[in-house]
């Protein structure tokens, strides 16, 4: 081709590229510009309080122009007026302030009026990486009611733990490894009527990213100890570059030791311990023996994290050597830790321990010449994290409805912190919807009356799952948005303003078909029957004739772009072209079959293996000859198809070896089945009550008992949020051809997501003979409900009698066998079938879970983590009943690599 006209033909591109690119970022940008104005404009406001690497100190109350070093910590405080808009500035009463009062103590910020206040703080380093937070608190009677107040703290929409006091002086410090997932950081103080809620300072450190790596977002500080301190003081900034704050401690039966040389001089670990914490350490007082410590963490449920701090600071001889083990709870930790002198060491646990206890030992190894050392420890408790944020376009759109319109001095005082999460504190005049394992949406929004004015902001449009809103009465004007790109919007108020104008076809069409109600009366100017007058029109005509003219431009300024962004060879940037290939990868991951298929699969359903409440279960087989179970939905069954849908969508997510695999789903008009892994020996009830089949024997009970339990306890703890079965039962126990056994049927499962100890009404589903009494009369879901029904599984597996026993009376399992309970007479509860052959510590360890499982309040309960830990216990004493010699032991372990639902975002 001619030179000359490739030039030509370049130029032209660059020319029209630099036009349409103008021209569609100009368009583009002015929406997104405006959303992240205030983001830019927080940035700016931290940028100045880096003095510790990306870090915020906040002295709570304080002046706004303040700011000061305090002379102890060398830490610049600056005032929290720019990171909350409520509350009010009081000084402690002067009385409590001595010499040795920190300056961060002398003032606060009370809360006496909303329910819940926020914190807002950009995070200096981004989100996904980890921060330490530290709330301070002291009361020193600032409101000179003498009264200790007792209010909850929450990081993000979650709670983080509850502030009480011992007295005025009492200085309560809570801190938390955070991993924030989303852009904004919220720490809120929440009135529990118990008290006007107050803050001290507030701070945020942040952290190197190869340090405190755990699975878990939230760890709260239990214990942070610099053993064997010479000073007794605590160490912070400047010692510890990272402000942790170290309390001295001292291990029983110790001898202390020292150095006054730096440690890690050259060099830092990423955990960037302090030289003075780890230049004193201690050693068993008789060096033979070991070092010895244990903790009770006082929830036995919870999960914790262990970080010990190692650094030799004596001098060993050629011929001198120290090398230890450290166990935790009998485990070993570490087979042999030799600190390496003047530099430290961190052993870390790797994984969650379960439970209250933390016992360690440290032992000195046979060929070692000098006892075991500790020079620091940290212990964290997991928090978990059960609530999601709202939805973050939705939290997009709304944070910029509530600046522009400057929302905050009207209604906008409860308009803190997240919108939805949690959502009983969401915010007045909007409501949520509960996804369950998804994020919260913005359903509805009502601000009528609130003063708003200027035009209806694309914002609205954003927020795409709102199913009603009302702008009534205020002084909006312009022209109305296109409300039908909303889609499920039913209720549309926009009465009593001054807007102008046509109404978009879209709109009108909405409107016609009856699929959106509105109300526009009170518009003088808004031509809501036809269209608008002729002088107008001309108006109108002139300026669509510009319109049109740009639109052209435009158009064909984006058509060269396209097209000179394919000759340039660079890869589309769209949003959406990246959001459709998401939405491919989705549906191709789905495992989703025809309804030919599922008829090829069960051979024309051929061979009928089950029948439950809702559907029958067909024998199938996969092309690569992998045997499946095919659960079809009766089309007699109301709701049935909302019910398999849900099934589907759980069984997708969850994973555990105790929980029945889903293979695949179908789902078309008329057709819905659920593929799961088939399962040799069928379900538990047939399987105990054939009597052609071989007895189990009661290592066989026992483990599927354990198998069982792990596999709700999974669903209870492992899920975030947590999932109740609701319909747990023998039929819907599994075993396969290893007689493990697997929790199946998630049909009624009812995602669950609230604090402790709360709950959500429905209606009540389940079967009888396993259903909790107590959701029965209330309506009141908890997992406790899932307790009662394996207790009644149990009850099932140690008598080997149904649930409900026919006759000319019904007998419930409970009835019967507390008839036995209460005259001793264990024997005759136990399944004869097993003729006596039983270790009867074992037996009466299971007999006291399941009839820990049946009371009829929920709260007497346990929890399953504590049933799993229970049976276990009494399978070992079974396994070491029958182990004679052979060693096989062989305990079912939870899956911690298990996952489940997507985590919090
Ligand atoms: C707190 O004390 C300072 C002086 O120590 C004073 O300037 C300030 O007004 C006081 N604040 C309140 C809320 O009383
Ligand atoms: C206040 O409570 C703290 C923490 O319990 C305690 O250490 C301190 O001695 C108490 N102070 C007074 C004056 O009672
Ligand atoms: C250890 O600490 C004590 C008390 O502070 C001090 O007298 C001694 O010199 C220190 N020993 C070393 C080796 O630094
Ligand atoms: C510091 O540590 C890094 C990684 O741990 C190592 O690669 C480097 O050689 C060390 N530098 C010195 C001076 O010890
Ligand atoms: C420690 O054990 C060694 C060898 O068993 C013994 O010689 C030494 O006296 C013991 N030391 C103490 C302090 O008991
Ligand atoms: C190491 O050697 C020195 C002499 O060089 C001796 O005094 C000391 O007892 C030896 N220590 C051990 C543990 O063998
Ligand atoms: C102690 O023994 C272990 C093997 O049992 C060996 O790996 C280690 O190097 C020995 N330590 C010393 C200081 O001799
Ligand atoms: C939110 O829900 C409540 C109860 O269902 C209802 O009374 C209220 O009108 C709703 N608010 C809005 C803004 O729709």
């Amino acid at each position: 081709m001619d030179g000359k006209w490739r030039c030509h033909w370049a130029w032209c591109f660059t020319l029209w590229c630099v036009l349409a690119y103008t021209i569609s970022e100009f368009l583009g940008k002015s929406i997104v510009l405006a959303t992240e104005k205030n983001y830019m404009y927080n940035k700016q406001g931290r940028r100045k309080l880096d003095d510790v690497s990306g870090s915020i100190s906040i002295d709570c109350g304080i002046a706004e122009e303040v700011t000061y070093t305090d002379e102890k910590t060398q830490i610049h405080y600056f005032s929290d007026a720019q990171f909350i808009g409520t509350g009010i500035s009081k000084n402690i009463s002067l009385q409590f302030i001595s010499e040795k009062t920190q300056r961060t103590f002398t003032t606060v910020r009370s809360f006496p009026e909303e329910k819940r206040n926020c914190y807002t703080l950009k995070h200096p380093e981004g989100r996904n990486t980890i921060y330490l937070i530290r709330a301070s608190f002291m009361y020193g009677n600032y409101d000179d009611l003498n009264k200790l107040p007792q209010f909850d703290l929450y990081v993000g929409v979650n709670l983080w733990d509850s502030v009480m006091f011992d007295n005025a002086t009492h200085v309560v410090i809570k801190e938390i490894l955070h991993v924030p997932s989303v852009d904004d950081l919220y720490v809120c103080l929440l009135n529990t009527d118990m008290g006007t809620p107050f803050i001290s300072a507030l701070e945020v450190r942040h952290f190197d990213d190869s340090s405190y790596r755990t699975n878990s977002k939230l760890l709260s500080l239990y214990r942070r100890f610099d053993i064997g301190s010479t000073t007794n003081e605590i160490v912070r900034f400047e010692e510890d570059s990272y402000d942790r704050m170290w309390y001295p401690y001292d291990l029983p039966d110790s001898t202390l030791l020292n150095t006054s040389f730096t440690i890690d001089s050259l060099n830092h670990t990423a955990y960037h311990l302090p030289s003075a914490v780890m230049q004193t350490a201690v050693r068993p007082k008789n060096e033979n023996d070991s070092l010895e410590f244990d903790f009770d963490t006082g929830h036995p449920t919870s999960d914790s994290y262990v970080y010990l701090h190692f650094a030799e600071i004596e001098e060993l001889k050629e011929n001198e050597s120290r090398a230890f083990e450290i166990t935790l709870n009998g485990k070993i930790l570490s087979e042999s830790v030799t600190p390496k002198y003047l530099l430290s060491t961190t052993i870390d646990s790797k994984q969650a321990i379960r439970g209250n206890k933390l016992k360690f030992s440290m032992y000195k190894k046979p060929n070692s010449s000098h006892p075991p050392i500790l020079n620091a420890m940290e212990i964290y408790i997991v928090k978990e994290f059960l609530h999601l944020p709202t939805d973050s376009e939705d939290v997009k759109a709304i944070m910029f409805i509530k600046s522009h319109y400057k929302l905050e001095s009207s209604l906008g005082k409860s308009w803190q912190g997240d919108p939805c999460a949690p959502l009983k504190y969401s915010w007045n005049g909007l409501n949520c919807s509960n996804n369950g394992y998804k994020s919260p949406t913005i359903t509805a929004l009502n601000l009528a009356s609130s003063g708003l004015d200027g035009t209806i902001i694309p914002s609205f449009l954003e927020l795409k799952f709102l199913e009603s809103l009302d702008l009534s009465n205020n002084s909006l004007t312009g022209p109305l948005p296109d409300f039908s790109n909303l889609q499920y919007l039913k209720t549309l108020n926009l009465s009593g303003n001054r807007l102008s104008g046509e109404i978009p076809p879209g709109l009108k069409e909405r409107l016609d078909d009856g699929s959106l109600l509105w109300r526009v009366d009170g518009n003088p100017d808004l031509c809501v029957t036809g269209p608008c007058e002729e002088d107008k029109t001309h108006i109108i005509r002139l300026v669509a004739g510009i319109l049109s003219a740009i639109v052209f431009f435009i158009v064909l300024g984006i058509v060269m772009t396209i097209i000179w962004r394919r000759r340039c060879n660079r890869k589309p940037v769209s949003k959406r072209a990246v959001r459709s290939n998401e939405e491919v990868v989705l549906k191709t991951s789905n495992k989703q079959f025809s309804y030919s298929q599922i008829m090829t699969i069960t051979n024309n359903f051929d061979k009928t293996i089950g029948k439950g409440g809702c559907g029958v279960v067909y024998l199938g087989s996969l092309q690569d000859g992998t045997q499946v179970a095919v659960k079809m939905l009766l089309p007699q069954c109301p709701q049935g198809s909302q019910q398999f849908q849900t099934e589907a969508q759980l069984l997708m997510r969850v994973h555990h070896k105790n929980l029945a695999s889903f293979l695949g789903y179908c789902n078309e008009v008329g057709h819905t089945a659920i593929i799961y892994e088939y399962m040799t020996y069928g379900n538990l009830e047939q399987y105990l009550s054939d009597a052609r089949r071989e007895p189990l024997s009661w290592r066989q009970r026992i483990q599927i008992a354990v198998d069982a339990a792990q596999g709700i306890e999974y669903l209870h703890h492992g899920c975030k949020p947590p999932i109740i079965h609701r319909d747990i039962k023998t039929a819907n126990i599994l075993l396969n051809e290893k007689m493990q056994a697997k929790v199946a049927d998630f049909g009624f499962s009812k995602l669950f997501s609230a604090e402790n100890g709360s709950h959500v009404s429905t209606v009540v589903i389940g079967t009888v003979g396993y259903l909790d009494p107590e959701y029965y009369i209330s309506s009141w879901l908890t997992e406790k409900s899932d307790v009662y029904s394996f207790g009644i599984v149990l009850l099932e597996l140690i008598t080997g009698q149904p649930a409900i026993k026919k006759g000319h009376q019904n007998t419930h399992i409970v009835q019967w066998v507390n008839h036995f309970l209460e005259r001793g007479d264990i024997q005759q509860i136990v399944d004869p079938k097993m003729h006596g052959d039983f270790d009867f510590g074992s037996m009466w360890k299971a007999l006291e879970a399941a009839v820990a499982c049946v009371p009829s309040t929920s709260i007497q309960r346990p929890s399953m983590s504590h049933i799993v830990a229970e049976l276990k216990e009494s399978l070992k004493m079974e396994a070491t009943r029958e182990q004679k010699g052979i060693n096989s032991i062989e305990m079912n372990v939870v899956d911690l690599e298990a996952h489940c639902g997507p985590d919090a975002r």
